[in-house]
């Protein structure tokens, strides 16, 4: 088998968690096959969106960080493919790893294929059929310049034939000539790794935050939609503090910084009033094995995070989803979540539905064996071979 140099991409929070997953299979099953180099772009930079994760799910530090940092769609994008595209010419991978939909994707991808570097896409196909998110753009543009992608669920794969993408087709694999597979999702290889691991190292974690199990409901809230209109932002968070105050439950939001200067700078007296509130605690972002502590030990969730909602399903808690539409349709299909938008009306209406009778939920296992790193390492390999 041929000895390849693969070029991991991250940037945003996500993709970083996601990286160790595929990081953590080739330390563990492809050592002598695979040298992996890892880019960070920079778009996300505090030590608690990014650097924590480093240190605590053992992934080795970036080879290269490119520092970008936040700035506007074009601004950002267009410094990452610059600074991506030196790494390329430099490095000469023979492939390049691309995770999600983020603007870091996008970056790699376009950076990437342009030089002919074949691109393999994990979480391709899913859709929001929605144009106007930025993540949509992306992932339409980013599986379209991909040579492997690899589709989290039944329905991303259905999306990828219904643009086009044909399974039957064989190698040589090119952009030309792509290759879809269905597999899992390594999310959940990575939930399975560390739900253990999160128990034995933060023992006291829940109680440092005076949590009691089963007793509070998590709440993230990130999505563009939601926190740069003032008035979604408004409508979410005044219904949630309503219902803690009525129901006397805690609501734990560790909120992502986009959602704190909106609330800083658009929203300051409900920022105040929400500080003050006794049924909430805005507490910033948490390290992995902290928020799946806080997953696993809560009663409900509700987010507008396409993460949070897998990571729902994962440890089995019913999930309000803070958005019109969902990529992980599976989860509304069966019951377990519930699209809300920013609507008071349904968000009252699903959150008292779930507090009081949620004993039947089943959760059907959706995404993989919890091997689906390993498995997409092999088809990478393979592809290598049957040049
Ligand atoms: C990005 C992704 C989104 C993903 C999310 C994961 C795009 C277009 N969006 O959104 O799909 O769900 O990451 O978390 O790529 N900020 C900080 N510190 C940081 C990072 C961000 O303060 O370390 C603040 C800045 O004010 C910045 C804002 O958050 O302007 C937005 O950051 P950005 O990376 O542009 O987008 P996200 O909302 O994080
Ligand atoms: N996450 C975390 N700490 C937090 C919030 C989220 O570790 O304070 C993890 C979460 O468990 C999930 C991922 O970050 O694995 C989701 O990232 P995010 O919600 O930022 O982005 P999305 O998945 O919507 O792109």
């Amino acid at each position: 088998m041929p000895h390849i140099k693969l070029i991991n991409i991250v940037g945003a929070r996500p993709q970083i968690i996601k990286a160790s997953a595929i990081s953590r299979a080739i330390r563990k099953h492809f050592s002598k096959d695979i040298t992996e180099i890892l880019i960070h772009t920079g778009q996300h930079y505090d030590k608690e969106m990014s650097e924590v994760f480093f240190d605590e799910l053992e992934i080795h530090k970036p080879h290269y960080n490119l520092g970008v940092g936040s700035a506007g769609h074009g601004r950002q994008t267009s410094m990452m493919i610059t600074g991506i595209e030196e790494v390329l010419l430099k490095e000469k991978p023979d492939c390049v790893l691309l995770y999600g939909d983020t603007n870091s994707t996008l970056a790699g991808a376009l950076a990437a294929s342009k030089l002919h570097f074949p691109v393999i896409h994990i979480e391709a196909g899913l859709r929001s059929f929605n144009k106007t998110m930025p993540e949509e753009l992306n992932r339409i543009m980013s599986d379209h310049s991909s040579t492997l992608l690899f589709a989290p669920t039944n329905t991303a794969f259905k999306n990828l034939m219904a643009e086009g993408f044909r399974p039957e087709n064989s190698p040589p694999y090119t952009i030309d000539n792509p290759k879809i597979y269905l597999t899992g999702d390594i999310m959940y290889d990575n939930t399975l790794f560390f739900a253990g691991l999160a128990e034995e190292k933060k023992t006291t974690f829940l109680e440092h935050m005076s949590l009691v199990r089963n007793s509070y409901i998590l709440v993230t809230i990130h999505r563009d939609t939601n926190t740069d209109d003032t008035v979604r932002l408004k409508e979410i968070l005044v219904t949630l503090k309503t219902l803690a105050e009525e129901k006397d439950i805690i609501l734990v939001m560790p909120l992502h910084p986009r959602t704190i200067v909106s609330l800083k700078t658009r929203l300051k007296d409900l920022y105040d009033e929400l500080n003050h509130c006794k049924h909430i605690k805005i507490i910033p972002p948490v390290s992995f094995l902290e928020m799946i502590l806080l997953e696993k030990n809560c009663k409900m969730i509700m987010t507008d995070s396409g993460g949070v909602q897998k990571e729902s399903h994962f440890f089995k808690k019913p999930c309000i989803v803070l958005r019109n539409e969902t990529e992980w349709i599976e989860l509304v299909n069966n019951g377990t979540a519930k699209l809300v938008g920013a609507d008071a009306d349904r968000i009252r209406h699903e959150f008292l539905s779930f507090m009081y009778s949620h004993s039947d939920l089943e959760y059907p296992a959706f995404y993989g064996d919890g091997k689906t790193a390993e498995f997409i390492l092999n088809e990478i390999l393979l592809m290598f071979e049957k040049e």
